[in-house]
This record gives structure tokens, sequence and C-alpha cells, in this order.
């Protein structure tokens, strides 16, 4: 028997993307999978059911359908474990670094759940990182609202009424997002800047014709897996006094920093805000972590002294149809590597699975999410 793989419509409220996309039915159909599909999931992304069918999609006409076909449940955002069993094996966004509660609910349903956010960074992980994926298009995106909200133009433009000045945008952190984002606005015209903590990354900032913008730290931000780590007090205030300065000449921000399975560092305090110029526009990728910028509301857009900061919420889904082709695809090169022989074959010693394995055999195997359960019950 071929192996079985479910997709539901998204519960997640406002989300968008779907996991799998007419082309990925495609792919997994050549796995030797077979694809059972909720009527209208891929609706809100842009690909209709009858591209779905054109390519031998099976139509369940509920989630719990879905669950009942399938062995192997693909999903953008594993919310919650409704309904799952021993059977089931869930692929999908489930940060649970963050919330390891909810991978304890999975572990009680008796389900398989490996978390997306876990894809170890290495080469051969590459076409399945779904987190750089998405970040690549919250980059995109922050300059795009930016630009929307900013009441300004981006590019030079010499006309007959007079020469228009070039934005001067900062992107802070320099990771996937940022990266992105700086090549976006330089597409657009800007004059940009870019800043991280890992200083290996100034040689990229400027490969995109944008400045480093130098700063001094005690020491190194650098930490494991090619990831920052959390600065001293000491650092932080540093950062902070010579960024200061820096502000003041921009008209857009876009803050990307993160380090992973931790609270947004803050970068962009109250004062350091209220000493940028009137009309500039700060976007906050890092939001849905606390945020940047201390003024910050997730999912909000508020001025402060006419300066105004965009807290954008799961950017990715406000880019639904490319989100959802990027991540089909992260998922089923994912899947690829555990399936032999039309079964999914769940081998621990393979670094991807063992690193992504978040819940087995009804417990919470993944030790980073273990120590984290273990500290909330003897807090
Ligand atoms: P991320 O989303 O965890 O963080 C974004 C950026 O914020 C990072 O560049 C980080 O250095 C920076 N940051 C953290 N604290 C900061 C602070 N206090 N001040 C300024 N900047 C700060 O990172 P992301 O984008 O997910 O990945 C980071 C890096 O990982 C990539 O640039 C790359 O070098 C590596 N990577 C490797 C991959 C591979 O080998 N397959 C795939 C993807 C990323």
């Amino acid at each position: 028997m071929s192996l079985i793989v479910g997709v539901a419509k998204e519960t997640a409220p406002g989300e968008r993307r779907v996991a799998v996309t007419p082309k990925a039915v495609e792919l997994l159909s050549k796995l030797g999978a077979e694809v059972w599909l909720e009527k209208g999931a891929g609706y809100d992304s842009g690909f209709p059911d009858p591209e779905y069918d054109a390519k031998g999609v099976h139509w369940a006409s509920n989630a719990a359908e879905v669950r009942e076909k399938a062995q192997v449940l693909l999903c953008v955002r594993a919310v919650e474990p409704q309904g799952l069993d021993a059977r089931h094996a869930v692929i999908g966004f489930c940060d649970p670094l963050s919330e390891p509660h909810r991978a304890a609910l999975f572990a009680e349903s008796g389900a398989t759940l490996f978390s997306v956010e876990l894809i170890p960074r290495i080469t051969r992980a590459q076409s399945m990182d779904a987190l750089s994926s998405m970040a690549s298009i919250s980059g995109y995106k922050a300059v795009i609202l930016a630009a929307g909200a900013l009441p300004r133009m981006f590019p030079l433009m010499m006309t007959a009424a007079g020469a228009i000045a070039a934005t001067r945008v900062l992107i802070l952190g320099a990771g996937v997002a940022g990266l992105q984002a700086i090549a976006t606005a330089r597409r657009l015209g800007a004059v940009v800047m870019g800043y991280d903590v890992r200083s290996a990354v100034k040689e990229q900032i400027e490969s995109l014709g944008a400045k480093f913008l130098q700063i001094t730290i005690e020491g190194s931000g650098e930490g494991e897996g090619g990831y920052a780590r959390q600065l001293t007090e000491a650092q932080i205030r540093g950062q902070r006094e010579q960024m200061g300065a820096a502000l003041r000449e921009m008209d857009v921000v876009i803050t990307t920093a993160a380090v992973p399975g931790k609270k947004a560092p803050i970068l962009l305090t109250k004062e350091m805000v209220r000493g940028m110029a009137p009309g500039s526009v700060v976007v906050d990728i890092a939001a849905e972590r606390g945020g940047n910028c201390e003024l910050t509301k997730p999912g909000e857009t508020i001025v402060d002294h006419g300066v105004t900061i965009i807290g954008p919420v799961n950017i990715p889904s406000s880019v639904p149809y490319h989100a959802s082709q990027m991540y089909a695809r992260n998922l089923v090169a994912f899947l690829k590597n555990m399936v032999k022989d039309q079964q999914l074959h769940i081998d621990s010693n393979d670094e991807i699975v063992r690193d992504t394995l978040v819940t087995q055999g009804g417990r919470v195997v993944h030790p980073k999410v273990q120590a984290l359960l273990g500290s909330v019950v003897n807090a």
C-alpha cells in the first residue's frame, strides 16, 4: 500500500498559506504517495481546487476525513492535536522551543510530530529549510510595507520639478530576511546600510550594494550553528549608543534580529525612535517574538512622535501564493528524505530526522523541548 499524505485547510486565524500546492501533489505522487486534500484548502493562497484536480488529488470534505485517511499530515502550522492518534505523523511549524506545552499535547495524542523550525542548517537540508524560505519572503515584504507607509519615494529622481533624494534605509540583522530586505530596498533605488552582530555578514551586505554599519562591541556576538547569541548588558549599551547616531540619518529602519528560541533583542529603544526624523518608518519583522523595537505592538501600526512603527505578524501569510509554493517544496524535500519503498522510515541516526523529531510513541523525545518542559515543571 502506498503512503497516504493528508492536507487540511489551515485553522490558525488569518493563515492563508497551504502546505501542499498542485505542483507538490505531482511531486508527492512521484514519490509513490497518495494525496488527500480538504476541499478549498488552497483557495486562499491562489490555488483553486481544479488545479489540484488536474494533478490527481483525492478529495476530503473536511479535516476529520483527511485525518481518517492519511498517515502523514502536512500542515503549515501544527496548532492542535485534535483528532490525532498514534497512526499519524504531523509535519509543520509548531514552535516547540517557544511553545513546549503544545508539543506535550501532541505527545499525549500519541502522534509523531516533526517541527520544521528545527531543520538543521546543513547543506543536505538546504532544500528543506522552511525557516529560510519564509524569512526571505518576510524580508521582501517588509520593504514593501515600509515603502507603502513612507511619505517619500525610494529612488533618486531627477525631474523637471527638481531632484528627489533617494530614501535612506537601515536594515538591522542581516540573516536571511535582512539580506533579502537589503536586496529589495536596493532594487527600489534606496541607499541602504546593513548591520549585524555577526561580523561575517559584512561582505554579504557589501556584495548586495549596501554599506556595513560599523559598530564596535566588546567580545563576539556569534553563537553556534551560524546563529547569533544573546549579548551582555554592556554590549547592548554600547550597540545602542553607536546605533542612535546612525538612526538620525535614516528614513526607514527594518529590524530582523532574532536569537533562536529566545525573545528578540531590543535594538531600538523609545529614546532612539524619538531621535528619528518625523515621517520615518520602522518595520519590525521580529514583532512576533516580542519585537526589536521597544514601541512595537505586534499586529499593529502605531505612530510615536511622527515615526510610524509597523509590527507585522505572520508576514509570509500575506504573500500566500509564493510562500506556499516555497514551503510545499521544502516539505516535499523533507518527506522525500524519509520515504523508502513508498513507506515512512523514521531513522533517528539521520541528523535531519533526529533534530526535527519532537514527539514519538506518546512522549516528547526532543532533548531541548524536554528540558524546557522539565524547567517549567520544576519551576
Ligand atoms: P535569525 O532569524 O535567527 O536572525 C536574524 C539575524 O539577526 C541574524 O543574522 C543574527 O545574527 C542577527 N542578530 C541577532 N541578534 C542581533 C543583535 N543583537 N544585533 C544585530 N543583529 C542581531 O537568523 P537566520 O536569518 O535564520 O539565519 C542566520 C544565519 O544562519 C544566516 O545568515 C546563515 O549564515 C545561516 N544559515 C545557514 C543555512 C545553511 O547553511 N543551510 C541556511 C540558513 C541560514
